[in-house]
């Protein structure tokens, strides 16, 4: 049998960082959205080890890769010692801040499972995905959530109806933000660091029941700022996309990947080609439907 999955990705629509814990991991609220822009990845039984290849030169195949990671951690979970042959496309940049890399360990554990006729419950899954990642736990899930802790715990949302028929442009420069650095410098700026809690909770009221201009007021990313600190360039994307109609523009995650959200996806794609002609097309940009 021969599995063939999309990888998907996300963008946090807010991510409140609440203080540092004793555990060096941050405390945080966060509303995380899916976003139907995908990694491909097969699976199979075969040979006699895990064996790991990936289309993109600067990702290692060994216990480097999460995906990596993640068959090794379900194998030795589930006590298998047969053979896995895994291949990831990758799609996506890398270091975006949209989970690639998270969402890639995610469908490992969700497709191992399913090849092996399911030995793991699905609090197993969970549990092994928030051991690897505090992202991955979400990504065993396909709807919105609110992920709190250190980002493990998931609460699942409805779909928000105001973001229907609307389109996502992302935008990535062409650089990534390692994650780690981003918290580290997060200790520069102390009114990020130790966010009030409670706001993600009013932007799901808003996105439940309000207008999405009510709502655009309160999305905000406390990692932004030492990502602006760092590359001024990242402000100015934002500027420019809601100077060229984006109804909301923010950095998704530890960055840097960009996204605006638009009327539609026409009114994305034209967002796309406004950026482009600014900007240049050096990076990575997508359009897709919400
Ligand atoms: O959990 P994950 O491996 O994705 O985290 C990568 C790094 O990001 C951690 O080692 C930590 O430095 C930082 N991090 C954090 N607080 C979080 C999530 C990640 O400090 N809630």
């Amino acid at each position: 049998m021969r599995l063939e999955k999309k990888s998907p990705c996300k963008v946090n629509l807010i991510l409140n960082i609440l203080g540092k814990r004793a555990d060096g991991f941050h405390e945080l609220e966060t509303v995380m959205q899916p976003v139907n822009l995908c990694d491909e990845m097969t699976f199979e039984r075969a040979g006699a080890s895990l064996q790991l290849t990936c289309s993109h030169p600067e990702l290692p195949c060994d216990s480097k890769n999460l995906v990596h990671r993640a068959a090794t951690s379900f194998l030795a979970a589930a006590k298998i010692s047969d053979g896995v042959k895994i291949h990831l496309q990758k799609n996506l940049p890398l270091a975006g801040g949209i989970g690639g890399g998270s969402a890639n360990a995610a469908v490992t554990f969700a497709a191992l499972n399913e090849l092996f006729s399911a030995p793991l419950p699905s609090e197993k899954l969970h549990a092994l995905a928030a051991a690897l990642g505090s992202d991955i736990p979400f990504f065993l899930y396909d709807r919105p959530a609110l992920t709190t802790g250190r980002g493990e715990k998931v609460e699942l949302l409805e779909k928000f109806s105001i973001l229907r028929g609307k389109a996502f442009f992302l935008a990535h420069p062409g650089f990534g933000i390692s994650t780690p650095w981003s918290y580290q410098n997060l200790a520069r700026f102390p009114k990020e660091l130790n966010g009030k809690p409670g706001r993600a909770e009013k932007l799901i009221s808003l996105l439940q029941t309000g207008y999405l201009k009510t709502a655009a007021a309160e999305i905000y990313n406390s990692l932004e700022a030492p990502a602006f600190d760092k590359f001024p360039l990242l402000e100015l994307y934002q500027e420019f996309l809601r100077e060229n109609g984006a109804l909301v523009a923010l950095m998704s995650g530890s960055g840097s990947t960009t996204f605006a959200i638009a009327e539609n996806l026409p009114a994305a794609e034209k967002l796309s080609e406004k950026f482009k002609s600014q900007f240049g097309d050096h990076g990575w940009t997508a359009t897709v439907e919400i």
